[in-house]
């Protein structure tokens, strides 16, 4: 009964929406979201030929707000719209067809199906959030597990393929202008956090309408554990972040890609970057979908401040430790 299909057919005429659905006060979107006037999560041209300059607009944004959006990023539009379309398709089919594709129980791994799941710290109180989802790797090919990848619709592998080419220049190209917005060589933050072993974790987040949007969240409030996040969002707006203790929406802009900080990024950096705090609403009527791409340290990987940015004066703000062991000390995982 807690399908959120099925509840969001049974609450349509009574507008309710069971219990565990609805948020505490602090947390709940029509109280909490800031209405006035509030600067906009700032937006780069990634084809600005004066390097200098993206270095500056790149490290400043990660600096002072930790998610900015990129334009004119390289990926095609129609590659965009086709990786829209065919996750769409999957979440359409029937519930059967994709619970093919869910998380096993006794894995550790997060990849495939899963519905309503509880997966931060803050949800351990058994609040639910309002949101279906799908994760499977896209990149290194020797990481994949095609089992949790759509068969249906046929293109869904193709695209998919195709848009892990695309995002991993936005990646690189990020990683080498916050790595010189340091004073570093280009190399040395993607070095810092796996090189070429990099992971790229695709997610699907599928958000039905929701009758009472008003008291429940998509996504609770969270920091990705990942290096950055590159997210596409579909047209229907819920992005928040906590930007100065309120919560402002991040505007949608047609064919952009947000980059969010995490975790590792901070602390690689040790501190100068920010991780940004972020959330979902979702909406009464239409259904939004966003496809982020978490991109991760092999969880071997020692991650901590990296030395070069660590004197006397600035001491190392966290320790190292492999990053299995960062997302175990923050991850309430499900057995
Ligand atoms: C996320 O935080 O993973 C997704 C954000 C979104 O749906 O826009
Ligand atoms: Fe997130």
């Amino acid at each position: 009964v807690t399908w959120v299909e099925d509840i969001g057919t049974l609450s349509k005429e009574t507008n309710t929406i069971p219990e565990e659905f609805i948020r505490p006060e602090t947390e709940q979107p029509a109280i909490t979201t800031f209405e006035g006037d509030s600067p906009d999560v700032p937006t780069i041209d990634l084809s600005d030929p004066d390097q200098e300059n993206l270095v500056k607009l790149i490290s400043e944004a990660a600096e002072e707000w930790g998610i900015f959006q990129v334009v004119n990023h390289g990926i095609p539009s129609e590659l965009m719209h086709k990786l829209q379309s065919v996750g769409k398709e999957f979440f359409q089919l029937p519930r059967k067809e994709k619970e093919k594709y869910a998380r096993s129980a006794n894995t550790k791994s997060i990849q495939g199906y899963g519905t309503g799941r509880v997966f931060h710290m803050q949800d351990v109180q058994g609040k639910k959030a309002w949101n279906d989802h799908l994760y499977h790797i896209i990149w290194p090919p020797s990481n994949i597990d095609y089992k949790f990848w759509p068969q249906n619709p046929v293109s869904y592998r193709e695209t998919n393929e195709e848009y892990a080419k695309e995002v991993r220049r936005v990646v690189e190209k990020v990683l080498t202008c916050l790595s010189l917005g340091l004073g570093l060589e280009g190399h040395v933050m993607k070095e810092g956090v796996g090189g070429d072993e990099l992971e790229y974790m695709l997610k699907i987040n599928f958000y039905p309408p929701c009758p009472r949007p008003d008291l429940s969240l998509g996504l609770t409030p969270h920091v990705d554990i990942s290096t950055l996040t590159v997210l596409m969002p579909n047209e229907v707006p819920g992005l928040q972040i906590l930007k100065d203790d309120i919560w402002i929406r991040a505007n949608y802009i047609p064919n952009a890609l947000i980059i969010i900080i995490g975790d590792q990024i901070q602390i690689l950096s040790n501190g100068r970057y920010k991780s940004v705090t972020h959330r979902t609403t979702v909406d009464k009527e239409r259904t939004r979908i966003s496809w982020p791409v978490f991109v991760e340290p092999p969880g071997e990987w020692v991650v901590g401040p990296l030395s070069q940015l660590v004197t006397e004066d600035n001491p190392p703000k966290y320790k190292a430790k492999k990053f299995k062991d960062h997302v175990y000390c923050k991850l309430n995982l499900p057995q």
